[in-house]
């Protein structure tokens, strides 16, 4: 008999994680509110030219694409990543002329890159993101960074490391490409074949590399620090100083240049030091983008943001041992014993509109096996309904914490509740 399985990859939320997904969600949601944050939410799927962008080296564009094209018409590609799509639609929508500068955006949902499956790396995984476009500062830069910060701390995360870098603006960065080139010249027969493209297109993400990080040349490099001029030197010192104001403490690794290549100034990766994090330790990370707004035809807007794997924080905080997702017990379970047709459906339904969390039994069972439900549901009260009871339209309702049963009509079991709870408090 065929079997049919989750794809290579990709994994099912199964109701009890669910459960710690929404709760982990709602934490986000909270946190986006109170820094000004609104949703966006883009297509799946995008254009392939929106991720695609002119001499692209990193390996998401190159080699990690879901890219498809249906009846010879234009090639599409699903997201690898939110940040192009938002700012795809940050120009369509020409939000730089009808919001508030920043526009202060978030997102959350899945994206696809073709990689390697390992515990914290899919082919499909979740991300939430933040995207603050159009104001360019370094307090924009730490606030960014306190943001996702203040989710990991509110989570109950203690193990998380703050590393950051600067890539400094374009007159540094190619400054620095130019001393990169001259260093890797001589031994690029030496280096990957990855790694001879990236010389071509982007020779800092040669410092990326995972092959050849022990390589003696990757060792002895230029530092990014040394082609720095002033302006970007200032820019990052006052990135630092907020993050020392908010209390934040981070690292400065000078070989950070982030996977993707859409960075300038500010890159930052958040990564957890739990032993159990092992080699996909990296939370959340982002940075700075001078450029994409006009790539995408917009003004010269700058922004910065991040994007938090969903899936790694859940690791995590199963790791940290946080507890997520613990279902309270329900307030009421109606019992049906007999033929009492409809009606405990009815009184649950009557429960629920006046704000009690109800359930009801549904297979003819007897007054024990219906209690065990009460019982593994943590019940507050069972309302029980029986034959005789009913032909003068009346029911029980028993209060479990304080075993006291009240006989009352069915229509003010809500009342009987409400009174019961009282004297209960
Ligand atoms: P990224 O570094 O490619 O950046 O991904 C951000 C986070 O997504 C990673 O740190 C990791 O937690 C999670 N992630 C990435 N790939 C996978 C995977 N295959 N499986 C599970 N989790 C994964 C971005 O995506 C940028 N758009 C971030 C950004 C926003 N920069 C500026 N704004």
């Amino acid at each position: 008999m065929a079997s049919y399985q989750t794809p290579r990859g990709t994994q099912d939320i199964l109701p009890s994680d669910s459960r710690k997904w929404l709760e982990v969600e709602e934490l986000i949601r909270s946190v986006c509110y109170y820094y000004g944050y609104d949703e966006i939410r883009t297509p799946v799927f995008e254009d392939t030219k929106v991720f695609k962008r002119e001499n692209d080296s990193s390996d998401m564009v190159n080699k990690e694409m879901y890219t498809f094209s249906i009846n010879n018409e234009d090639s599409l590609t699903l997201r690898p990543e939110g940040t192009a799509g938002v700012i795809r639609s940050f120009v369509q929508h020409k939000m730089y002329g009808i919001m508030e500068m920043p526009a202060k955006l978030y997102y959350m949902g899945e994206m696809f890159r073709y990689e390697r499956p390992q515990k914290g790396r899919y082919r499909q995984f979740n991300q939430f993101g933040i995207e603050n476009i159009g104001v360019k500062s370094p307090l924009v830069d730490a606030e960014v960074i306190a943001l996702g910060y203040s989710i990991l701390k509110a989570l109950g995360l203690s193990q998380i490391k703050v590393v950051l870098n600067t890539l400094g603006d374009d007159e540094s960065r190619a400054n620095y490409r130019a001393k990169l080139k001259e260093h890797f010249a001589p031994c690029l027969d030496e280096l990957c074949a990855d790694c001879k493209r990236r010389y071509e297109q982007n020779p800092l993400r040669l410092l990326d590399c995972k092959v050849d990080k022990d390589h003696p040349s990757m060792m002895s490099a230029p530092k990014m620090e040394d082609s720095l001029n002033e302006e970007s030197k200032a820019y990052f010192n006052e990135v630092l100083k907020a993050l020392d104001a908010l209390e934040i403490p981070y690292e400065i690794d000078d070989r950070l240049v982030r996977g993707l290549d859409y960075y300038t100034h500010t890159v930052f990766e958040v990564v957890s030091t739990h032993p159990e994090s092992g080699s996909q330790a990296t939370v959340f990370a982002g940075g700075r983008y001078d450029g994409l707004v006009e790539y995408f035809g917009g003004p010269q807007m700058s922004g910065v943001g991040f994007a938090m794997g969903m899936e790694r924080l859940m690791i995590l905080a199963e790791a940290e041992g946080i507890a997520l997702g613990q279902r309270e017990g329900i307030d009421v379970y109606v019992m049906g014993l007999g033929n009492v047709g409809t009606v405990p459906l009815e009184i649950a339904t009557a429960c629920r509109a006046n704000g009690f969390v109800s359930e009801f039994n549904i297979t003819p069972r007897g007054l024990k096996a219906q209690f065990k439900s009460v019982d593994r549901k943590q019940a507050k009260f069972a309302v029980i309904v029986g034959e005789t009871e009913l032909e003068q339209h009346m029911c029980n309702v028993k209060h479990i914490a304080s075993q006291k049963q009240v006989s009352c009509d069915i229509d003010d079991v809500v009342d009987t509740i409400e009174l019961l709870m009282k004297e209960g408090e």
